[in-house]
């Protein structure tokens, strides 16, 4: 079968590559010249383990290749998938513009029957557009082709986006006709012959399947959030509560880590993006709504918490900040908490010091008036705190002498909980934590 993929990012990159090495014919095609050449060049452009291989092994043996020639790609493929990017629109809502011009794109070259599949993460009532965009199209070529439209979203994490595509959870096939439906099914039978479970259903169902599944995800995160909120005014421990309610199989124990919230390219748009589509319907998605300002409140409350760790005045301190990306093994700064908390810091007249194991080159652009580091202890250096933002594994195990001997006050505040505040305080550190009960000091 042959198929291509619009949109050559981190979803459509994954998706062509996986579906390559399946053993199925894949062409790439992607607007952005520069990013076609560096990946025809046999260079990978996003950093995702195991990626570089899995497209190396591919080229080399003639199933994958890499186009700006999106009408050629198009007319040689049975199957179109489309892997655009949808951002947030400033009132919440989705663009759509690149998603329409693709469909136009494809419309325009349609030269026979095709599935055109949305992988983009869109609002329902979506591929009923990019059907209605093609058509438009067609009609403007006097050209009548039957074509099919299917949703087909997907669930990768980035960091592990080789596994969740190779071994997903579930896949998830909205189809109108019987004829797409077998197409689709032959294209991912690999993954059936695997036993994945496969959720075959309609379009509409398929575009809000992803909607719900990040809205709950993310529900979860503010949830324990505001657990710890409260543990933080009745002496609780939020990751004891977190392990007294996962251990129950109906919650489970995934995503419920206390922290400063939800960041990265999905989360923060797709809660937003539901909500104003519930509310465009005349529902409202009142759950979403609250998750949303639960999150906005939690970042505002972890530079909260960093000024009354000291002393309520940051005016001409220096605070050294540990992790910017939005989780670790990612150089992604998209939407990332770390910025909300630098900002505010700044916003309160702190100095603000900063390492991150990946994402610095990022974030230069983003502050003129934070000074990069080359590692953790340099950012210690005569800072009054260090704030750990991000859990990268090179934070979990500092050395925490080095550390008293370089803070000007031994001051940790910890918003990801990744040290143990008795062992902290044993240490002779001032340690805050987010949703932990500060550790009780012996008087003598
Ligand atoms: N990144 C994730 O972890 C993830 C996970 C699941 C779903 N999604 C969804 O998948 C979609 C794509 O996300 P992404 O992270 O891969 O985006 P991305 O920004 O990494 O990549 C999108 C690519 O599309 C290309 N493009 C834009 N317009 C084009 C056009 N007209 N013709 C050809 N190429 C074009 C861009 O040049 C870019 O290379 C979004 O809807 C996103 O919400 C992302």
């Amino acid at each position: 079968m042959n198929i291509c993929v619009i949109g050559t990012g981190y979803v459509g990159l994954v998706t062509g590559a996986c579906f390559a090495e399946f053993g199925v014919q894949v062409v790439c095609a992607d607007k952005d010249a520069a990013k076609v050449a560096t990946l025809q060049e046999g260079n990978t452009p996003i950093y995702e383990p195991g990626l570089e291989e899995i497209i190396a092994r591919n080229v080399r043996e003639e199933r994958l290749s890499f186009t700006t020639d999106t009408a050629g790609a198009v007319r040689s493929s049975l199957v179109v998938f489309i892997a655009v990017p949808t951002p947030a629109r400033g009132d919440g809502g989705t663009d759509l513009s690149f998603i329409e011009a693709v469909s136009r794109e494809i419309g325009a070259n349609m030269d026979g029957y095709k599935v055109v599949v949305t992988k983009s993460t869109v609002p329902v009532g979506t591929s009923a557009r990019v059907r209605g965009w093609i058509e438009e199209e067609l009609a403007g070529r006097k050209t009548a082709t039957r074509f099919s439209v299917a949703s087909n979203p997907e669930f990768l994490r980035e960091g592990a986006a080789i596994g969740d595509f190779m071994r997903p959870d579930r896949i998830v096939i909205g189809t109108e006709d019987e004829q797409s439906k077998a197409i689709l099914e032959d294209l991912y039978r690999p993954l059936y012959l695997n036993e994945t479970p496969v959720v075959n259903t309609n379009v509409p169902t398929a575009e809000l399947t992803k909607y719900a599944a990040n809205a709950f995800l993310a529900t979860k995160i503010s949830f324990i959030n505001e657990v710890a909120n409260l543990c933080e005014n009745v002496g609780a421990d939020v990751q004891a509560i977190a392990r007294g309610i996962g251990l129950d199989r109906r919650i489970g124990p995934k995503f419920l880590h206390a922290g400063p919230g939800f960041g990265g390219s999905c989360f923060p748009k797709d809660t937003r993006s539901v909500a104003h589509f519930a509310r465009e319907v005349g529902e409202g998605f009142e759950i979403v709504e609250a998750v949303v300002r639960v999150n906005d409140r939690q970042r505002r409350r972890m530079v909260e918490k960093i000024v009354g760790a000291l002393g309520g005045d940051v005016q001409g301190k220096t605070v050294a900040v540990l992790g910017l990306s939005f989780k670790p093994q990612t150089d992604d700064m998209r939407e990332s908490p770390a910025v909300d908390i630098v900002n505010g810091l700044i916003a309160e007249g702190a100095k603000v010091r900063a390492h991150d194991p990946a994402a610095m080159d990022e974030c230069r652009g983003l502050w003129d008036d934070v000074d990069f580091t080359d590692d953790p202890y340099q950012a210690a250096e005569g800072a009054d705190a260090l704030v750990i933002v991000t859990e990268w594994n090179q934070f979990r195990a500092l050395d925490l002498d080095r550390l008293l001997e370089l803070l000007r006050r031994p001051l940790i505040v910890d918003l990801r909980n990744i040290y143990d505040p008795v062992r902290m305080e044993a240490a002779g550190f001032e340690y805050v934590s987010v949703g932990r009960p500060p550790v009780e000091r012996e008087t003598s």
